[in-house]
C-alpha cells in the first residue's frame, strides 16, 4: 500500500556496494515524472553522474574545495576531514544525481515548478523504497558548492537537491525511532 511505503521510507546515506543499474535509475526517474505539475510544465531536470565517471570525480573535487573554503571550523585537520568526507560520500554513492527545477515566466509559475519538482523527488524516493533502494536527499554541500554549470545545468535552473542512491547498508533511523508530530499539532480544523 502507498500508505505503508510513505510511513516506512527513510532517508538513507549509507549503502552497500551493490550497483543500481541504469534501468532502475530510469524507472525511478520515470516515477518522478508522474508527479503532479500545474500547466503541464514538467519542470524537473535530472543529471545523473555515473559512479566511475569523470564528472562524478570532478563534482566530488568541487565539493571538496567548497567545503574546505566554507567550513566554519578553523582547525585545518578538521577542515580537511570534513572536506574529504564530503568528497568521499559523493564518490562512494552507488548512484548520484542532481535534481533541478526550471523557472517559469513569472514567480508564481517558478514556485509551482519548484513544488512540482519536490513532489517528483518524493515520487522517486517512494518508488525506490518499493524496490528496496534507499535515497538521501541533500541540499547541503553538494548543492551549496554550485556545481550547476560544470555538470550541464542551465544557469537559471533552481537546484532542488542532490540524491545519494543505493541499497541501504542499514536502516538509518529505525521505523520505531522515526517521529512525526501528531496530526492535531499541525492542523487547524475549522
Ligand atoms: C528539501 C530537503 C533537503 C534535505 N537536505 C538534507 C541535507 O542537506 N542533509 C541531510 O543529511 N539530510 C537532508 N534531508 C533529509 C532530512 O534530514 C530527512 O528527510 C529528515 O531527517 C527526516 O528523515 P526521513 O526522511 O527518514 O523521514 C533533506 C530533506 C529535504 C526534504
Amino acid at each position: 500500500m502507498v500508505l505503508d511505503a510513505i510511513r516506512a521510507r527513510r532517508t538513507t546515506r549509507e549503502f552497500t556496494d551493490a550497483e543500481v543499474s541504469d534501468s532502475d535509475l530510469e524507472l525511478l526517474i520515470e516515477a518522478a515524472t508522474w508527479a503532479p505539475n500545474h500547466r503541464a510544465t514538467e519542470p524537473w531536470r535530472f543529471i545523473v553522474l555515473a559512479r566511475e565517471g569523470e564528472m562524478r570525480r570532478k563534482v566530488a573535487q568541487i565539493v571538496y574545495d567548497w567545503t574546505y573554503e566554507n567550513v566554519k571550523n578553523p582547525n585545518p585537520e578538521r577542515r580537511e576531514a570534513s572536506s574529504t568526507d564530503a568528497k568521499q560520500e559523493i564518490l562512494d554513492a552507488p548512484a548520484f544525481m542532481y535534481v533541478y527545477s526550471v523557472q517559469g515566466n513569472n514567480d508564481e509559475v517558478t514556485q509551482e515548478n519548484y513544488a512540482a519538482t519536490a513532489c517528483a523527488v518524493q515520487n522517486l524516493m517512494l518508488a525506490a523504497h518499493s524496490m528496496g533502494i534507499g535515497v538521501g536527499w541533500s541540499t547541503g554541500r553538494p548543492c551549496l558548492a554550485n556545481v550547476g554549470t560544470a555538470i550541464g545545468a542551465e544557469p537559471d535552473w533552481d537546484i532542488v537537491g542532490a540524491l545519494y542512491i543505493g541499497y541501504p547498508a542499514k536502516i538509518q533511523h529505525r521505523q520505531s525511532e522515526a517521529q512525526r508530530k501528531p496530526v492535531n499539532d499541525v492542523t487547524i480544523w475549522s
